[in-house]
């Protein structure tokens, strides 16, 4: 059995940790939220007071964190990660974050002398509490296969993604992927509806056609056809409006660096970032559909329509 250290433990950290302390692991647990401490207790975490003490004596280190700044500043400065953890110490970072964090958390913990690898997921807080989550795994071949048997009582599949920020790279252009799909079910699903079709009847028909995405197949943002939508539940998060809004940005910023035009990806990134100043950050992102409607509804939701006029792309 393993002692893991674990930095953050919110909506995807709580329920990763918890498969971990039920294969019979240590999880020593750090987050700044107590609510999260609380949760992650009650799930068999050891909670420590600082994340000095999460990586004392600890086989790995995973950081479940918002974004690149609370990684940098997890693994950094005095009370971080690299100055208190033993270099024998695997170090994870699993948060969905920029290539340039990614990429500088190698180089330090190189420069350290600690093995780093990032490894993000794909497969939501159901994923997580389900234990199949879809790791993708950038680093050095002998970390990355390290890393593998850490990551196992938490993945339904782990991928070597190929050298150091492959992982992050593959997840940042997997979740473009994912949030152009949104645009599209979100737009057909409201077309089909003003052309008179029974919703659940042209759900069947995409499904079996080359409208299908795993975006129509799990987020249909139309109450009543699929169990795992937000549209059930008044739009209620299963994937927050502002991290989707993240995910794109950050798809875009390495379009950027990369000289690539991603314009599907400028017209999301335009969808969250209203659905943002309109106050709905924390709603559900399949609530873009909102604002292809002629009145601003979406169906299933009880708000209020369309507030705020659509930013330029970008
Ligand atoms: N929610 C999803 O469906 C999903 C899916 C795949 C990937 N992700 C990614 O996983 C990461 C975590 O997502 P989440 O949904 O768990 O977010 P979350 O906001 O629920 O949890 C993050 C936790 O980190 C804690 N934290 C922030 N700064 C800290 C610090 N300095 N020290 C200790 N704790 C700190 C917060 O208090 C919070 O509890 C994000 O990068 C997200 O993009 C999320």
């Amino acid at each position: 059995m393993a002692t893991y250290g674990w930095i953050g433990l919110g909506n995807m950290g709580a329920p990763m940790t918890a498969n971990l302390t039920a294969a019979g692991h240590t999880v020593r647990g750090f987050d700044l939220d107590a609510a999260a401490m609380a949760e992650a207790e009650a799930g068999g975490v050891t909670p420590v007071g600082s994340v000095a003490e999460a990586v004392q004596g600890a086989d790995v280190v995973f950081t479940m964190l918002p974004k690149g700044d609370h990684v940098r500043a997890v693994f950094g400065g005095d009370e971080g990660i690299w100055a208190h953890a033993d270099t024998g110490t695997l170090l994870i970072d699993s948060s969905t974050v920029d290539v340039e964090t990614s990429q500088f958390c190698h180089d330090e913990s190189a420069r350290r002398g600690f093995r780093f690898v990032d490894a993000p997921v794909s497969g939501g807080i159901s994923g997580a509490a389900a234990a199949t989550l879809a790791f993708m795994v950038g680093g050095e071949s002998e970390a990355v296969e390290a890393a593998a048997a850490f990551i196992e009582p938490m993945s339904g599949k782990t991928i070597a993604a190929g050298g150091a920020t492959t992982g992050i790279s593959a997840k940042i252009c997997n979740n473009m992927m994912l949030f152009i799909d949104l645009m599209a079910a979100a737009e057909g699903s409201q077309l089909a509806d003003r052309l008179g079709l029974d919703p659940k009847v042209f759900w069947e028909i995409a499904s079996v056609s080359s409208g299908r995405s795993w975006a129509q197949q799990t987020w249909y943002p139309v109450p009543g056809i699929i169990d795992s939508a937000a549209a059930n539940n008044n739009y209620d998060a299963t994937f927050r409006a502002d991290l989707a809004l993240k995910d794109v940005t950050l798809a875009l910023d390495a379009g950027e660096l990369t000289g690539v035009t991603l314009e599907a990806a400028q017209l999301a990134q335009g969808r969250f970032r209203r659905l943002v100043d309109d106050g709905l950050a924390d709603r559900d992102c399949s609530l873009i559909s909102k604002y292809v409607s002629p009145d601003g509804t979406a169906p299933g939701y009880e708000g209020v329509g369309t507030v705020t006029p659509m930013r330029d792309a970008g």
